[in-house]
């Protein structure tokens, strides 16, 4: 496989149309971006200048043994496309549980869960898996590579599981993807021959595999020395730079500050936002639609 990428890169025949539609189109030499917006209208990838994340009286209730426990307390929140937002609070708040709604990881016991105005709280689990695939990139704060796959594998198993691309061109796009984020040398490695630095770039690299709007990142630094940690979410100011929205639980309020809106959880609640003035949303790819990969890692 590495020797193919090899030969892919030095003719650089291909380029990666990143509209969703699972194929590629031949380029000059360039990434393309399809027709010079990131194309939409289909359906899927809709450029409909609604909210990206629309949150609605979400509640979410876990029952033990001393009752019914409230995890998230009528929770609203509206993200727009191209806003990178931190969660902060403490240990407990209900963060991942919020993330995890918006993943359509678990379902809100009331309320609605919209995702590209996509009532996704409504969706059976095999649905809600393929259209994850599609639409959301999840990063872990623990990786959560296969042990058994190896790096380029583990990129490739998302465009394998909603049937994205050609086999040939999920190979060539798990390597361009992989040189994005410096890990095209250690393809054919085993998650576990690599550093946690490095296994993060890989989830990361999954994570943007079929070109979803939205990344979702719960604790992605939390397992990462500082320095490691500092130039992961560098790439993350990258995509979003690019077209990307990234909703993203941390734990370090440095590298909060540093997102475009911080929401703090407390007791299941949304207690305070703040907008980081400097680092708002612009008004250009993102509000355009445009998602691709290869402009927000280039
Ligand atoms: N599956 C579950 N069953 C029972 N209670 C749960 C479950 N998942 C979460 N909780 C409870 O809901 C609350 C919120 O949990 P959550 O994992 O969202 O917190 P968090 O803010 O992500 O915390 P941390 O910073 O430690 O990751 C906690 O009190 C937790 O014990
Ligand atoms: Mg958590």
């Amino acid at each position: 496989m590495f020797k193919r990428w090899l030969e892919y890169r030095h003719n650089k025949q291909v380029s990666l149309n990143t509209a969703g539609n699972g194929h590629y189109s031949n380029g000059n030499g360039q990434y393309s971006i399809g027709n010079g917006q990131y194309s939409i209208g289909n359906g899927q990838h809709s450029n409909d200048n609604g909210s990206l994340i629309e949150v609605s009286q979400v509640v979410k209730t876990f029952e033990n043994e001393a009752g019914t426990f409230v995890a998230l307390n009528k929770v609203d929140l509206q993200v727009e496309p191209g806003e990178f937002v931190a969660v902060i609070g403490k240990s407990g708040s209900g963060k991942s549980t919020l993330i995890n709604m918006i993943a359509g990881i678990d379902r809100p016991t009331a309320g609605e869960v919209m995702i590209k105005q996509t009532p996704i709280h409504t969706f059976g689990e095999g649905q809600m898996a393929r259209w994850r695939g599609q639409y959301i990139g999840v990063i872990f704060q623990f990786f959560q590579l296969l042990p058994t796959l190896t790096v380029a594998e583990n990129v490739m198993l998302p465009m394998d599981f909603c049937r994205m691309f050609t086999p040939r061109e999920r190979e060539d796009r798990a390597m361009h993807l992989l040189e994005q984020v410096d890990m095209a040398d250690q393809a054919h490695k085993l998650p576990s021959q690599m550093s946690g630095g490095q296994q993060q770039r890989v989830a990361i690299a999954r994570a943007l595999a079929n070109d979803p709007p939205l990344l979702l990142a719960d604790e992605p630094t939390g397992n990462l020395d500082s320095a490691t940690a500092g130039s992961v979410f560098e790439l993350f100011e990258r995509l979003v730079n690019n077209g990307k929205t990234i909703l993203m639980v941390t734990h370090d309020n440095d590298l909060a500050r540093r997102a475009s809106r911080i929401i703090t959880i407390a007791d299941g609640e949304i207690v305070r936002e703040v907008k980081n003035g400097k680092n708002q949303p612009q008004p250009t790819l993102a509000t355009q639609g445009v998602t691709n990969v290869q402009a927000a890692l280039a």
